[in-house]
């Protein structure tokens, strides 16, 4: 990165910083003005929760402007994300109040009267994101689900029926900073599944490869009878680090290989390997995407999936969806297509409802068909730009391949 584009990405995060420190003054001044005339125990109560708010954001801010040590270490990484939750509270309870205030006084024009002092809707809505937010961080983001789907494929081969796949995706390791012994939980569970493949469709970082740490050991409690495989996304060639140059690529990719092997996986980066599964051949192949903010660019499909014949079941391993169908340029739409990537905005209304993903992505969550060709799409499992979900829970899927 040179160093004008250096400077410019540290201007936007002091402007990003400067916002926030905005948002938190005008929730002190209006929550304050709301609440001057109110009973006292409802005020200090208020302020308390304000106040330790405020004290959080700064105590924060602190440890990141004064942090001289490497940027991708696991628990700078994941400061910044503790951030990235910090900017959703204040960002959103300020532009909420604001919001609530401009139709307030619309109303109130409307009716030809001043507008009132009264009531605590500012107080209410801070309070209600304040919950909401905390239960995003500290439960919601932590509270692993097992999702289970059986894929029908016509003609599938007799012997590959009932095969059971784990399908891990966006672990951002350094997401797991604060709670190492929840992601050990969830490997142990998918070894206890006894899957007969694991497959992971990468982002195993977010910034750089020092965020494994020691993380492979965790990693790789998660053991499948026939192998597991992975490909990786747009964060693991290292290009959302700060000062990210040729030489650091370089060196993040050979650590970042190491790293997947070494947490037992086999790492496709453009290749397939054929296994014998139940005495039958199939094919696993992987895709990379690469990547650089909402830029998204794709490895060799052609190379990739041309030489595997038609008869020979194949799967496709693909971090970002879009890539399904780009697949079909190459001629040849695998049985099953795995993709992670969308988190599911890790926000979206509850009951596995609607999310702004859907906006984003026109495949985003869950198991999709086209001509005859499946794919699947996990929303995740760990998190990047804020340490939270919202009713989108982190997730380990289990996929049993079934004939019709
Ligand atoms: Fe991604």
């Amino acid at each position: 990165m040179s160093a004008e584009l250096l400077l410019l990405s540290k201007n936007i995060k002091v402007l990003f910083y400067i916002i926030l420190f905005i948002a938190d003054l005008f929730l002190w001044f209006i929550i304050w003005r709301e609440l001057k005339e109110r009973d006292r125990i409802l005020r200090a109560s208020v302020l308390v929760l304000k106040t330790a708010v405020t004290a959080l954001f700064l105590f924060l801010l602190l440890r990141i402007v004064l942090y001289k040590g490497e940027f991708a270490d696991p628990a700078n990484a994941f400061r910044q994300i503790q951030m990235g939750t910090m900017a959703v509270l204040l960002v959103s309870s300020s532009t909420a109040c604001l919001t609530a205030n401009l139709l307030k006084w619309m109303i109130s024009l409307l009716r030809g009267r001043k507008a009132g002092n009264s009531g605590i809707a500012n107080t209410l809505i801070f309070i209600l994101l304040t919950l909401l937010v905390a239960d995003g961080y500290f439960r919601q983001r932590l509270d692993i689900r097992t999702v289970r789907q059986t894929v029908t494929v016509t003609g599938l081969d007799p012997a590959l029926d009932g095969m059971k796949i784990a399908l891990i995706a966006d672990l951002h390791i350094s997401s797991w900073h604060d709670s190492y012994d929840r992601l050990d939980r969830a490997m142990q569970s998918v070894d206890d599944e006894d899957p007969d493949l694991i497959l992971n469709t990468g982002d195993f970082i977010t910034f750089g490869w020092q965020e494994f740490g020691r993380s492979d050991t965790i990693l790789r409690k998660a053991k499948a009878l026939a192998g597991a495989f992975a490909v990786e996304g747009n964060h693991d060639d290292g290009t959302y680090y700060p000062g990210f140059d040729d030489s650091y690529g370089a060196e993040c990719r050979m650590m970042v290989e190491q790293y997947i092997e070494s947490s037992g996986y086999t790492l496709l980066r453009d290749s397939a390997a054929v296994i014998n599964f139940r005495g039958k051949n199939i094919a696993i192949a992987g895709v990379a995407t690469h990547g650089h903010r909402l830029d998204m660019t794709y490895g060799n499909f052609e190379k990739v999936l041309s030489p595997l014949p038609d008869s020979l079941f194949t799967i496709l391993l693909i971090h970002d969806p879009a890539g399904w169908l780009i697949s079909s340029i190459a001629g040849r739409l695998p049985d099953l297509t795995v993709a992670g990537h969308t988190h599911g905005f890790q926000a979206g209304l509850p009951g596995r409802g609607w999310s702004p993903s859907a906006l984003i992505h026109e495949q985003w969550r869950g198991l999709y068909e086209f001509c005859g060709s499946h794919l699947f799409v996990s929303t995740g499992l760990g998190t990047m730009g804020m340490a939270a979900r919202f009713f989108m829970p982190p997730e380990i899927v289990i996929l049993t391949i079934t004939t019709d």
